[in-house]
């Protein structure tokens, strides 16, 4: 079902203190949008923030898990032991994981595959690299992304999926890609999505866009027609900020 949603992804920041500051003044934040809120923080944090928030309407959500149901895995975590915990929705392949943890097309297809087993939330990250659209390669470069890790699944399976597209060259870098070229990657996607599984399943799937979304640049990067919301960094760890964002529709 198609829905606005903005999820902020706080990567590997917040210890227990920090993180029960922050959704403090996340509580105290006031929202106008009918946008759906998720934050994601740290595993360590998660049983906490989930308890902290259950009678909220911000929806605690993971940044990655393993495709395995348990086993000799060092340092990773199933979808079972975050269904444990309260969370019904997962951040995959997002490009850090994808450059720094060897996080491979046919590794993620495997973690949608063991996410949709337990019913979970998917929000699938992919987007290009500054070399790729400099050679105009972007569109290639995200079809192929898309391709390989959710086009294996029935059409019926995208009830659970989020799309989150991020070009690697605006994550962090303050570098926003401009609400055109949003627009027009996020318009080529859907497109992709309705050639494959016809447009009912294309209109119904959210595709939000991540890369330095501030409080300035927001509400015209989400008023683009095929923008349904972001997925948020640096600013998700500031509540006004992050809220300025939530408030953009
Ligand atoms: O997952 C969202 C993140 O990659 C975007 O980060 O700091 O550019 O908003 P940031």
């Amino acid at each position: 079902m198609r829905k606005n949603i903005v999820a902020g992804n706080w990567k590997m920041n917040n210890d227990l203190a920090m993180t029960e500051s922050l959704i403090t003044e996340l509580k105290k934040q006031h929202q106008t949008s009918n946008a759906e809120v998720m934050i994601a923080p740290t595993f360590t944090n998660l049983w906490h923030a989930f308890e902290a928030l259950k009678t909220s309407k911000i929806e605690v959500i993971a940044q990655n898990m393993h495709y395995a149901e348990s086993g000799a895995y060092t340092g990773e975590v199933s979808a079972e032991m975050l269904k444990s915990v309260g969370v019904k929705t997962v951040i995959l392949g997002h490009s850090e994981r994808r450059a720094y943890f060897n996080e491979t097309d046919s590794s993620l297809a495997k973690k949608v595959d063991a996410a949709l087993k337990y019913n979970m939330r998917i929000i699938f990250c992919f987007g290009e690299e500054l070399t790729d659209r400099k050679a105009n390669n972007h569109e290639r470069v995200v079809e192929n992304q898309i391709r390989n890790g959710l086009f294996h699944l029935d059409a019926s399976a995208f009830k659970n999926i989020v799309l989150a597209y991020e070009p690697v060259w605006a994550i962090g870098t303050g570098e926003t890609a401009s609400p055109e070229q949003a627009q027009d990657m996020h318009a080529f996607i859907r497109k992709t999505l309705a050639d494959t599984y016809g447009n009912e399943v294309a209109n119904s799937v959210s595709i939000l866009y991540g890369g330095s979304v501030k409080p300035s640049n927001a509400k015209e990067i989400f008023s683009k027609p095929d923008v349904d919301g972001g997925l948020i960094g640096g600013a998700a760890l500031n509540a006004e900020d992050f809220y300025a964002i939530v408030n953009a529709f």
